[in-house]
């Protein structure tokens, strides 16, 4: 039997965890076994799936251990809930069936890890600590964006639409940072029921949104730039391309010479989208690396900045003085969010690159979201085939995945009001989510 553990360093001290199972006598067996052990702590149990997503928002615990069976609402359904309203909260599923496609449809909802019923006592512990120390880059996120006040969108008053505006530039001063990777797959992963995403293509050197999602551009930001003033709605929505998912895209000039037009209006395409921010709950800008008075513009604009660095020195240190000029221009810290982006694990990293701590130290703020780098195989097949690696493959434990997912679903929640978020279900009606509603993947 494993004796109780010293904590890691920089945790609250104990494991909050939520206990879910319709049985009684089941619940207060895994509740006395997790009573040996110091560093757990049951804050809450659960009768039903919808009395665990409820208990879930209104406890945050760090793990839940749910049943699957259960009356009322199943814990799939109940997981998947939980994971899109508690993205801090990891799961962990218990069930006799002991099936594959079982574990699938739990990992699929967002469980973090999978017990056998009859629960064996050490691999319940070791499960509890391995998926807790797993999902810490999550809580801290969620932590770092609680602190965060809501953001205030950004539209212009007086202009058409009701929708927030948030607007999300994705930036990075060193090419091939994975901006356009990024930016594509934080659009889809924001892409829920009733939520209205917008991507804009403002790389003018090398925009190649249309490459990553496969759309022929019959009109683009071009035809707008140099008549802002008259821009409405209708003429906007003839402009912008639809994706067969349902995300909507600005796109960028379809040959560099065109890119000269826009140029010559470096404020239009930040008061373009000003203008239409009212249409759209979310905005997402995928930049180019200079940072001209465009771009400069549009970051001015932005509700928040995702800016991606790698780990190599040379990337580290352009992000250090983009840092720098953010703090001259008086951007609040928090509108700032640092992304890394093809981060190696640590056993495997080279020489070249940094440890995660070190660009911390050297770079003085925290690291938002990590991003591991992942067999380039896996972004190009998507590019090949014109979606988002998020839209073609949404299995939450692939990594690249996960961390997009991730992203997406941490940013919703700190920026949209919780009132806005996923309403609850109805009783007695099919669960399915909507992600998967939007991409058809069953
Ligand atoms: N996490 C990752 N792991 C492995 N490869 C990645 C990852 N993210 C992006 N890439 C790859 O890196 C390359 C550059 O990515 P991307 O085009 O998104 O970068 P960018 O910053 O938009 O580049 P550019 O400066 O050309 O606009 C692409 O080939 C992409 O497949
Ligand atoms: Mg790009």
């Amino acid at each position: 039997m494993s004796g109780p553990k010293p904590k890691q360093e920089g945790s609250t001290g104990v494991i909050t965890i939520l206990l879910v199972d319709d049985i009684p006598e089941a619940r207060e067996n895994i509740k006395k076994l997790l009573a040996f052990e110091t560093d757990f702590k049951v804050v809450g149990t659960a009768g039903t799936g919808r009395e665990a997503v409820d208990l879930a928002k209104q406890l945050k615990p760090d793990i839940i251990l749910t049943d699957i069976n259960m009356p009322d609402m199943d814990g799939i359904t109940a997981t998947r809930l939980i994971t899109e309203a508690v993205p801090q909260t990891a799961v962990i599923m218990m069930s006799v069936q002991n099936d594959t496609d079982y574990l699938r449809k739990a990992m699929l909802a967002g469980a973090r890890n999978f017990l056998s019923k009859p629960i064996d006592m050490d691999e319940l512990y070791n499960t509890i600590r391995t998926v807790y120390k797993g999902h810490e880059a999550m809580r801290r996120q969620v932590e770092m964006m609680s602190q965060v006040p809501t953001a205030v969108p950004t539209k212009a008053a007086g202009v058409e639409g009701d929708r927030p505006g948030h607007i999300i530039a994705v930036y990075s001063p060193q090419g091939g940072a994975g901006v356009t990777t990024i930016a594509t797959n934080l659009a889809s992963g924001l892409m829920k029921e009733g939520i209205k995403v917008l991507l804009v293509d403002a790389d003018l050197q090398f925009g190649d949104i249309d490459v990553f999602l496969n759309l022929q551009a019959q009109s683009t930001m071009v035809d707008l730039v140099d008549n802002v003033e008259d821009l409405d709605t209708e003429l906007f929505d003839n402009i912008v391309v639809t994706h067969n998912s349902g995300l909507k895209v600005l796109m960028g000039p379809a040959r560099p010479e065109f890119a000269d037009e826009v140029r010559q209006h470096p404020k239009a395409p930040a008061e373009i989208l000003r203008k239409v921010a009212g249409n759209y709950d979310y905005i997402v800008v995928d930049t180019n690396t200079a940072l001209d008075e465009m771009v400069l513009e549009l970051l001015d604009l932005a509700t928040r900045i995702i800016l991606v660095s790698t780990t190599t020195l040379p990337s580290v240190k352009n992000t250090r003085f983009v840092l720098d000029l953010f703090d001259q221009l008086q951007y609040p810290q928090d509108k700032t969010l640092l992304t890394l982006n093809k981060v190696w694990e640590e056993s495997q990293r080279k020489n070249a690159t940094l440890s995660v701590e070190k660009i911390q130290d050297y770079l003085r703020r925290p690291v938002f979201a990590k991003i591991p780098v992942v067999d380039e195989r896996i972004v190009l097949s998507a590019i090949n085939r014109g979606v988002p690696v998020i839209a073609s493959d949404r299995d939450t434990n692939k990594p690249l995945i996960r961390d997009l997912l991730q992203l997406a679903d941490v940013l919703h929640n700190a920026l949209m009001p919780a009132e806005e978020e996923t309403p609850q279900p109805v009783k007695g009606k099919p669960q399915t989510s909507p992600i998967s509603g939007i991409f058809g993947r069953k």
